[in-house]
């Protein structure tokens, strides 16, 4: 299932049914203009609470809230056509209980119209998955590094450099395989501990910052093309410059209006049109 060509929308159980096929691309997006350009060539659009670092200026992912979510993730079902939406439920909206979650999630799904949700913890939120999965909420996972537990962690450092963590990063995503979850990210862990995972467990993983094994991977857009510079993860790679050219358009369109070049007669109305012979 290549994304060209496809004439409907990408279900969570299509995503599933890729385990160890076809690498599943997924790129981040919280606009309707962006979504429309990236559409055709992910198979899920992630409306990832990232959006509240690289839209919003915050330092960290913990202010987002389900409002926030809610305008973005409609935002982007409505640029997108064919991938799935992912909507990410933000950091306060799910952890005090399964009952909590599932009013969450379904509020997100009905005011977005996305395709499934994302929340971040390991074996601590396998009940809540469970949970969602049995009530018609599809759910990806995301364990290793979750930026919401940031705060707990003392920093966006990878994850698994001891035994221990390792051994835990493996139990949680293990946990949230056998609650129900269709795929799970796996951000920011050493890369033999995202191949194990992705080797041993039956559902579709996502990497960043994981492993050119996992079953698809995920970047964030701005990160992508470099619209977001305040930290480069080791895990981005850029694949094009545009907050430069966005300041290059920027200091053109300056010099232009200082030096009364803009607007030009094609830019006003009411002025004749230049004759043609
Ligand atoms: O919020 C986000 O963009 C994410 C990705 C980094 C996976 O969770």
């Amino acid at each position: 299932m290549s994304a060209a060509g496809r004439s409907h929308r990408v279900t969570a159980p299509e995503i599933a049914a890729r385990k160890g096929g076809e690498p599943v691309v997924v790129l981040t997006a919280y606009t309707a203009a962006t979504a429309k350009f990236l559409d055709p060539h992910v198979d899920v659009l992630l409306v990832g609470d990232s959006l509240g670092m690289v839209v919003y200026g915050f330092d960290t992912t913990v202010a987002v809230t389900p409002e926030l979510m809610i305008a973005h993730g409609a935002a982007v079902v409505r640029g997108s056509q064919t991938s799935l939406v992912v909507v990410d439920l933000p950091f306060g909206s799910y952890q005090e209980s399964p009952e909590q979650a599932f009013r969450t999630a379904a509020r997100i799904m009905a005011q977005t119209g996305c395709g499934a949700v994302k929340l971040e913890g390991g074996a601590e939120m396998a009940e809540t998955v469970h949970f969602l999965t049995q009530r018609g909420v599809p759910v990806m996972g995301h364990v290793g590094m979750t930026p919401q537990a940031v705060n707990t962690l003392g920093g966006f450092r990878a994850r698994g450099r001891t035994d221990a963590e390792a051994i835990k990063i493996r139990e949680d995503a293990r946990a949230v395989s056998e609650a129900g979850a269709f795929s799970v990210v796996l951000e920011a862990m050493l890369e033999p501990i995202a191949r194990q995972i992705t080797a041993e467990l039956p559902i579709v993983t996502i990497g960043i910052g994981g492993s050119p094994a996992c079953d698809g991977q995920v970047l964030v857009s701005e990160d992508l093309v470099g619209l977001f510079d305040d930290f480069k993860p080791r895990f981005v790679k850029r694949y094009a410059e545009l907050g430069a050219q966005l300041s290059e358009a920027a200091a053109a369109y300056a010099a232009d209006v200082r030096a009364r070049r803009f607007p030009g007669p094609e830019h006003v109305f009411g002025t004749p049109k230049k004759q043609t012979a």
